[in-house]
C-alpha cells in the first residue's frame, strides 16, 4: 500500500487509510485539532457547522461498539448527515459486490465512507475506486490497522504524559492478530517513542514482530517492569485458525494484567485498553477499573480525534 492515495501532492489528508508512514507531523496536526474539539462534548449545544450539508455513511462489515457510535457522534457534532448502513440487512445478501454497492451510495451523493471491514484492503479498495473529492476513513481492517485507534491511543498518551521521547511502552496480548497492535507501534515511532515493547505467549507474539522495530517478551513480569503505559488486549479469538493459546484461565495466570503485575511497571503508569474489554481475561477486574486505568478516557477522546480526522478530510 502507497501512502499518495492518503496523501496528496501538497501534503493534505485525502484518505485515512493507515498510519504507516504518516508523517509525524501530520499526526500532531490531527492531535491538536482533536485537541480544540475537546471541549464541544462539554458544551449544552454539543454543535460545530464544519460539515453541515454534507453525507457519512457509516459501512461496519464487522462488529463494533465503540468505534461506530463514536464516528456517528463525531460526524453529528460536525453537522453532517449520518447515515449507518445495516449491513446485515443491505442487498449485499443478494450478491451485490461490495464496489457496486459503493455506486450506489456515491449516486446517492455520499461525501465520506466510514469502513470496517475483516478485509484488510477493502478500505483501499474503495478509496481507489471513488471518485474525487469522496473521502474514505478505515475504520478497522482484518489485523492490517485501525488507524483512528492508533491515533485516539497516541491522544490519551500525550494528554497524560506529555513527552514521547522519554516514554517506555508496553503492549500485552494478542498482538499477532492485532490492527491496533500495529496502529499504535506505527503512530508511537512517528512521534518519536524509543521504547515499545511487546509481551505475550510465543504463538501470538512471535520473534518476527522485532521486524517492527519493537522488543519482543514471551515473560510479561520483565516486559512490565518500569514502563509509563501499559496497554492491554483481548484474545482476537474470530482471527485465529486454530487455538493459539490453552485456555483463557491459563492466559490470564500467565500473561494477564492483575494489580501485582501493574506494581512492576511506573508507581504512575496508565493503563489503557482499546475494548471490548475481557475481565479475568487479558485484565483483571479491579485493574479494569483501578485508579490507573484510562479505557473510558480513551472512548471520550475518540470522538474529539475522528471529528479532527473528518474536518481535515473535508477541508
Ligand atoms: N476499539 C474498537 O475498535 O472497539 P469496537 O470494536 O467496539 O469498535
Amino acid at each position: 500500500m502507497t501512502d499518495d492515495i492518503q496523501i496528496n501532492g501538497g501534503g493534505k489528508l485525502r484518505h485515512l487509510l493507515t498510519l504507516e508512514n504518516l508523517p509525524g507531523e501530520l499526526v500532531t496536526e490531527i492531535l491538536d485539532r482533536a485537541q480544540t474539539f475537546l471541549s464541544v462534548g462539554d458544551r449544552k449545544t454539543k454543535k460545530l457547522p464544519l460539515l453541515r450539508g454534507r453525507s457519512v455513511f457509516n459501512l461496519f462489515f464487522e462488529n463494533s461498539t465503540r468505534t461506530r457510535t463514536t464516528f456517528e457522534i463525531a460526524a453529528k457534532r460536525l453537522s453532517a448527515d449520518v447515515v449507518n448502513l445495516n449491513i446485515a440487512t443491505s442487498s449485499q445478501s443478494k450478491g451485490e459486490s461490495l464496489l457496486d454497492m459503493i455506486d450506489n451510495l456515491v449516486a446517492m451523493q455520499a461525501d465520506m465512507f466510514v469502513v470496517r471491514h475483516a478485509q484488510s484492503d477493502a478500505a483501499y479498495m474503495i478509496a481507489k475506486h471513488v471518485p474525487k473529492g469522496i473521502h474514505v476513513i478505515n475504520a478497522g481492517a482484518g489485523s492490517h490497522s485501525h488507524p483512528t485507534q492508533g491515533l485516539l491511543d497516541a491522544f490519551t498518551i500525550r494528554h497524560f504524559k506529555k513527552d514521547f521521547s522519554r516514554l517506555k511502552i508496553v503492549i500485552i496480548g494478542d498482538i499477532l492478530h492485532s490492527r491496533v497492535a500495529r496502529s499504535q507501534i506505527h503512530v508511537l515511532k512517528a512521534l518519536g517513542v524509543n521504547e515499545i515493547r511487546v509481551a505475550g505467549p510465543e504463538t501470538l507474539v512471535p520473534e518476527t514482530l522485532s521486524d517492527m522495530g519493537v522488543s519482543v517478551y514471551n515473560d510479561v513480569d520483565s516486559a512490565i517492569k518500569g514502563v509509563d503505559v501499559v496497554t492491554t488486549l483481548r484474545l482476537q479469538n474470530e482471527r485465529m485458525k486454530a487455538s493459539l493459546v490453552p485456555s483463557a484461565q491459563e492466559f490470564y495466570e500467565k500473561y494477564g494484567l492483575t494489580k501485582e503485575r501493574l506494581a512492576l511497571a511506573h508507581s504512575d503508569a496508565i493503563v489503557m485498553h482499546p475494548g471490548p474489554i475481557n475481565r479475568g481475561v487479558e485484565i483483571a477486574s479491579n485493574v479494569a477499573d483501578g485508579p490507573q486505568a484510562v479505557i473510558l478516557r480513551q472512548v471520550t477522546f475518540g470522538i474529539a480525534v475522528r471529528m479532527a480526522v473528518m474536518s481535515l478530510l473535508h477541508e
